[in-house]
């Protein structure tokens, strides 16, 4: 999955003749999975039709401050555009744009959205080699730097003049791998590994039943998603489960037994900076598991059982620097417990779900959970989806990491 998935993408085209590349562009956008909004400078409309733009990006394409439907007429708020957007790319940028956005000039519904955007901006010059290597250009191009504006640079090639050098806009799949680039760099996780246990396990009592429970999954692969899309490279260690999750920075391993997990999560523990246990790995299994399936062969059976490793102590037990997340599934003296898992297993943080709590824990698609850090500090969180739970303990953890 690209970082650009569900991004609101912002493409302002002012009038130079890449500007037919911009059809293209649109289409990278929306095969990434963002979405795609367009505004156009009056002039750039020769160059390339809003209607192949507007049928590109499946939404209406803004030119003018306001426009005519059904007689009415319609306000485009550019205030409105600039904060929908999570960022902003003004492609292909002329030297008459990039001036007029270097000095504050707002005579289009690009300049003035430009203005009052509060997202990243990238722009991408296209203009002739000797306009841009003109001291008024490279003016320009300082000025939007040092406004933190974010630079696509120009490359070298055959230009509309026939003229040969530097000034051709960047092709629209390097402006994408750019800008993906460039928010991959800024995601907070970036660098960082992640390991993350889901779902139940499965104790074998024969070659044909288990012990098992029923957790679904859903809080750790939300976990795993949320922190991938951080930037992380994660490692997702899973029981049996039917949750999908197809991301290039999650490396999925699947596993059936705690035991199994343990040895999985042992593997990974040593190389990664961050640890979250959300698996509900069973306590027990049985002590013998039968080599043939057992027969109904009187009316009470007995099945022996015998604990399994605890994960997440054992992996408290060996940290160095890992930051450890534990989860607490609890019915009664909830805080008590849960801080007194903290500290037993060593951990840097424990995430507390009540049963008492209606929506909470296992099978739903909701959770609501109270973080406690190791100074026994708490934060309570509202009952939200696992997607935003997710993203709270991650914020949490990236919070207490800079400390
Ligand atoms: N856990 C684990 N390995 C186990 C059991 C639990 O890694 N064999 C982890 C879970 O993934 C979770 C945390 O430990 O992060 C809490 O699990 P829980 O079963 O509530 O804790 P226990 O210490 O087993 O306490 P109890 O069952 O008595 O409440």
């Amino acid at each position: 999955m690209s970082v650009l998935s569900g991004k609101k993408v912002l493409l302002a085209i002012s009038a130079g003749i890449a500007a037919y590349k911009t059809a293209n562009l649109v289409r990278l956008f929306i095969k990434l999975d963002a979405e795609v909004q367009v505004i156009m400078t009056p002039a750039s409309k020769d160059f390339i039709t809003p209607l192949t733009l507007s049928s590109l990006s499946k939404n209406p394409v803004h030119s003018n401050f306001y426009s005519k439907e059904d007689e009415n007429e319609l306000w485009n708020n550019h205030v409105e555009l600039g904060l929908w957007a999570d960022f902003m790319l003004i492609a292909p940028a002329t030297a008459n744009t990039l001036s007029k956005m270097a000095n504050g000039t707002c005579n289009n519904l690009l300049l003035a959205t430009y203005l009052s955007a509060k997202c990243p901006v990238y722009f991408a010059p296209a203009m002739d080699l000797d306009m841009y290597k003109h001291p008024s250009t490279k003016q320009s191009l300082q000025k939007l730097q040092d406004f933190g504006n974010i630079i696509i640079p120009a490359t070298s090639g055959e230009l509309a003049s026939g003229l040969v050098g530097e000034g051709r806009m960047a092709e629209p799949e390097d402006i994408v791998t750019f800008i993906e680039n460039d928010m991959v760099s800024k995601l907070p996780l970036k660098g960082k590994k992640v390991l993350i246990t889901a779902g139940p396990t499965y104790e074998a009592i024969d070659p044909v039943r288990f012990i098992g429970n029923h957790s679904s999954g859903k809080m750790g692969f939300a976990l795993a998603r949320e922190a991938a899309n951080l930037g992380a490279k994660v490692t997702l260690i899973s029981g049996p489960t039917n949750q999908q999750l197809k991301h290039s920075f999650v490396n999925r391993i699947d596993v059936v037994s705690a035991q199994e997990m343990y040895t999985a999560a042992h593997t990974y523990f040593k190389e990664v900076h961050i640890a979250i246990l959300s698996a509900a790995v069973a306590d027990y299994k049985p002590k013998n598991v039968a080599s043939q399936k057992i027969k109904k062969a009187s009316n009470t059976l007995h099945i022996e059982l015998t604990p399994t490793k605890d994960i997440l102590a054992s992996l408290g037990a060996i940290k160095k620097n890992q930051f450890l997340v534990g989860f607490a599934l609890e019915t009664n003296n909830e805080l008590e417990h849960a801080k007194e898992k903290l500290q037993r297993k060593n951990l840097d943080a424990i995430v507390l779900n009540s049963l008492q709590d209606k929506g909470a824990g296992f099978a739903t698609d909701t959770n609501k959970v109270t973080i406690i850090d190791k100074y026994l500090k708490e934060q309570s969180f509202q009952l939200k989806s696992k997607t935003e739970v997710a993203k709270d303990i991650l914020e949490v953890i990236i919070s207490k990491l800079e400390q």
